[in-house]
């Protein structure tokens, strides 16, 4: 798969765990930072990633920082994308499962780097079961229009 990644630097650490992970998987992975652990804004990140998997240039997004949630806050606003802060692995599958999410935004501060990999080796395993998901999707995705 595609998946694009970005962190800042509270989430460096583990992004460089993932990102390996994720190579070694055999995905494309495309890092847009940041690249070093000064500090630096999630929002920088958040942005690109989300309009990669907005657009489709990446089937999916990665995104960690201190807690996951300023990065799920800032890529949620781009239309098309559903990012989904998670911390265990039965919401990995179930946001796949049930919301089509398609940018995963863990916390470096929050959860191990073991528990991390399975998360998002649960996530991306996991499909969307549409049916009566679909129009509960269609009815927030009408917001981006509104
Ligand atoms: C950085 O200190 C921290 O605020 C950031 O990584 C993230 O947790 C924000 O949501």
């Amino acid at each position: 798969m595609r998946i694009v990644t970005g962190s800042d630097h509270g989430g460096l650490t583990l992004k460089a765990a993932l990102v390996a992970r994720l190579r070694a998987q055999g995905h494309d992975v495309e890092d847009v930072g940041t690249h070093d652990a000064s500090s630096c804004d999630y929002p920088d990140f958040a942005i690109p990633v989300g309009n990669a998997v907005a657009s489709g240039a990446a089937d999916f997004g990665l995104l960690v920082c201190g807690t996951g949630q300023g990065m799920a806050m800032t890529a949620n606003r781009i239309p098309g994308v559903r990012a989904a802060v998670v911390a265990d692995t039965f919401t990995a599958r179930a946001t796949r499962q049930h919301n089509d999410a398609n940018v995963l935004c863990l916390g470096e501060r929050v959860v191990g780097p073991g528990l991390a990999g399975d998360i998002l080796d649960a996530f991306l395993a996991a499909t969307f079961e549409g049916g009566r998901h679909t129009g509960r999707i269609a009815k927030f995705t009408a917001l981006e229009k509104a």
